[in-house]
């Protein structure tokens, strides 16, 4: 009678909407009565991987220790919600390979935009050269080949977003269709499930 969990996994440059988006999704699967937990890149960096820097190497161990734990929730039926830069694929595709049940959703927004956003003014910093190792402005990022999700924050509203989001979630067999029905039914066009789209890499929700 257990749930099949998944991980939902967030990527993309500074200021795309990672945070903004992961904490909507949370909020509307606990409404759904749907129990997730958020593993969001600035909380952890306090806490799990408190101390880890940002050249490759850390940033790699980072990503680690997040997939684990995404890893160890999704085993035990549970939804986990990362949202972390996780800038190189090759990490990204170890987490996948490592949590099975996995949800890329690449949060897919001009550096350009992100920039003029600069949430937290590290932009600004990284251009003036206090911040080394900038993703988008010294540091590299390596946007998904093949993610479950594109999301374009620029010209979506995080409503959208989020709709894409469940309606993939669906496609997957990770939620019944019947759980987000009210949802799909404000749904417009664009945000339709994907006519025969083979699951990739999630199992079957089991009732
Ligand atoms: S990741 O590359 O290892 O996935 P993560 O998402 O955990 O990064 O942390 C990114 C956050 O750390 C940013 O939102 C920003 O607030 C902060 N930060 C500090 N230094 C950097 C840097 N050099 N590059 C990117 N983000 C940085």
């Amino acid at each position: 009678m257990r749930r099949q969990g998944f991980t939902v996994w967030f990527t993309g440059l500074p200021s795309s909407g990672k945070t903004t988006l992961s904490r909507l999704l949370h909020k509307e699967l606990d409404e759904l009565g749907l129990a997730a937990e958020v593993l969001d890149g600035d909380e952890v960096r306090q806490r799990l991987t408190k101390g880890l820097g940002f050249t490759k190497e850390g940033r790699d161990e980072n990503i680690r220790r997040i997939a684990y734990v995404a890893k160890l929730l999704t085993r035990v039926g549970g939804i986990a919600i990362t949202a972390a830069i996780s800038p190189y694929r090759e990490l990204r595709d170890l987490a996948r390979a490592e949590i099975g049940s996995f949800v890329e959703v690449h949060v897919n927004c001009p550096l350009q935009v992100c920039m003029q956003r600069d949430v937290k003014g590290l932009y600004a910093k990284a251009l003036k050269g206090e911040i080394p190792n900038f993703t988008g402005i010294s540091d590299p990022y390596e946007p998904p080949l093949n993610p479950e999700v594109t999301l374009y924050t620029d010209r979506e509203s995080p409503e959208e977003s989020i709709k894409k989001i469940l309606v993939k979630l669906v496609d997957l067999n990770c939620l019944p269709s019947h759980l987000i029905s009210r949802r799909l039914k404000e749904n417009d066009a664009t945000c339709e499930p994907e006519q025969n789209a083979a699951p990739r890499n999630v199992e079957r929700w089991s009732i």
